[in-house]
């Protein structure tokens, strides 16, 4: 189980590191890309090791939520500060819809 968790965290990692994207991908998609749901559900899909993120856009600035994804506080969430300015806003803007 655990070592399934971080195969595929480590592959979302690789294919973002490796390949870049190859074109502006909407926030949605990059959620997917990244592996979020390895961790995190939501609308019902994902997994169950961190909070759903269904309404983190109510309970949460945009501030807040990008610095959630690049201090990494607690260390139980990789840190997703190499993305490109772009694909921030895409997937913040994402996050706030949800
Ligand atoms: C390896 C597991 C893991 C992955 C992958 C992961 N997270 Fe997290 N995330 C966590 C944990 C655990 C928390 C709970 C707070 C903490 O411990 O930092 C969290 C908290 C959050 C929060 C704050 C939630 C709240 O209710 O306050 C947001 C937003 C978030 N993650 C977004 C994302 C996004 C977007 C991705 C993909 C780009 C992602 N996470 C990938 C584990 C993960």
């Amino acid at each position: 189980m655990r070592r399934s968790l971080v195969g595929t965290v480590a592959a979302a990692l690789v294919l973002a590191a490796t390949s870049g994207w190859p074109q502006d991908l909407p926030g949605e998609e990059l959620a997917a890309r990244l592996g979020c749901r390895a961790c995190h559900a939501w609308q019902g899909v994902g997994g169950a090791r961190a909070p759903a993120l269904d309404g983190v856009g109510r309970r949460k600035s945009r501030p807040d939520l990008e610095r959630q994804l690049t201090s990494t506080p607690s260390r139980r969430m990789p840190s997703f500060a190499y993305l490109r300015p772009q694909d921030w806003q895409a997937l913040l803007t994402f996050l706030e819809g949800l």
